[in-house]
């Protein structure tokens, strides 16, 4: 075999194989086929012994030669094609920073929170806490202990969606003020907002669930002039201080006397109009003195304290605020309607 032939047909395939080879994959397999253990080099340093002994170093040295070129001539190009790899990669992760930005999606205040933050604002402002009930609520509190007699009507199934003999959805916020009455000493200045249940048909005007606002002060000397008064500033503060303000004399279990709340039309401001039923007043809220019978069985000693309470419609105050003709988008949380409030 001449292996300075071979030498030479070797070199002249590397010069031109290796600057052609068109990925990193196809160098490593060249680099293989000549650099390898069972590589055409390895195969030439193996067949060096059939040369005469005289030409042995200088095929050898030939060899060596060879070796070192197409190992400069891999490594060479396999640089290139990494450099040029690295610059692929770095163009498609390039971030163009004058793109605009991607803004993320935004909540609104619910128009029921706006209102209540409002309100409790003006309440907390006149010294009053802000209490809680549950809504899963035991048929005690909801009625008994609120002085509702065992066949009033508004026990019946028609109104009161009964979880069992024993617990219910509480129908008003009103078991909130027992709550409080038998956790805390007088005096007791509380406002007690929350969702309440009755059994009635969807439609714009009522709704299953619904809203109130439960108000309750306890103490020494406490009478009608106080509930008066604090409806007074409440409505001010609430509907500015051209509203009129009617106390309508009416009943209620828990409270004696009892006296429903007008005020004049926010719409027409009391000269008749739809909004109003052509009456010029609309109906704010329900209230009075605590009845005696409430305060001693939350044990609480009537002899010593008294109260008022008051309880009003937390969704109509937000539809008659915001003119809103129909109760249901209040529930269905749609962003449009949502976003039309902030
Ligand atoms: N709980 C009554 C209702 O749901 C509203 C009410 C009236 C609450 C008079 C009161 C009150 O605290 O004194 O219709």
């Amino acid at each position: 075999m001449d292996l300075n032939k071979k030498l030479a047909g070797l070199e002249k395939e590397v010069e031109e194989l290796i600057p052609a080879a068109g990925s990193l994959d196809e160098l490593e397999k060249l680099r293989v086929k000549y650099l390898g253990k069972k590589g055409k080099i390895a195969d030439i340093f193996n067949n060096i012994g059939q040369v005469k002994p005289e030409e042995r170093p200088i095929i050898g040295k030939k060899t060596k030669q060879l070796k070192l070129k197409i190992e400069n001539m891999h490594n060479e190009k396999k640089a290139k094609m990494e450099e040029k790899k690295q610059k692929e990669k770095m163009k498609k992760e390039r971030i163009d920073i004058t793109l605009p930005g991607i803004n993320p999606e935004m909540g609104y205040t619910h128009p029921l929170t706006k209102v209540i933050n409002e309100i409790k604002d003006l309440f907390i402002g006149l010294g009053f806490k802000i209490a809680e009930g549950p809504e899963i609520e035991d048929g005690y509190y909801n009625f008994a202990a609120l002085n509702i007699p065992e066949h009033h009507p508004a026990r019946d199934l028609q109104d009161t969606l009964y979880i069992d003999d024993k617990y219910l959805l509480r129908t008003h916020t009103s078991p909130v003020q027992v709550r409080t009455m038998e956790k805390e000493e007088p005096p007791i200045r509380i406002i007690a907002p929350g969702r309440v249940y009755r059994s009635d048909e969807l439609d714009a005007s009522h709704s299953p669930i619904f809203h109130q606002i439960e108000g309750l002060v306890i103490d020494r000397d406490i009478s009608f002039s106080d509930l008066k008064g604090t409806i007074e500033i409440f409505v001010s503060e609430l509907y500015g201080n051209d509203r009129t303000i009617r106390f309508r004399p009416s009943y209620f279990p828990f409270t004696e006397p009892s006296a429903e709340v007008d005020i004049s039309c926010i719409v027409c401001g009391g000269k008749g109009c739809s909004a109003c039923s052509y009456t010029g007043w609309i109906e704010l809220l329900g209230s009075g003195m605590v009845h005696p019978n409430v305060l001693e069985m939350s044990g609480i000693d009537s002899r010593e304290y008294s109260g008022f309470a008051f309880g009003m419609g937390w969704d109509r105050i937000v539809t008659q605020k915001y003119g809103i003709d129909d109760i249901r988008v209040l529930f269905e949380n749609d962003r449009r309607f949502l976003e039309q409030f902030n």
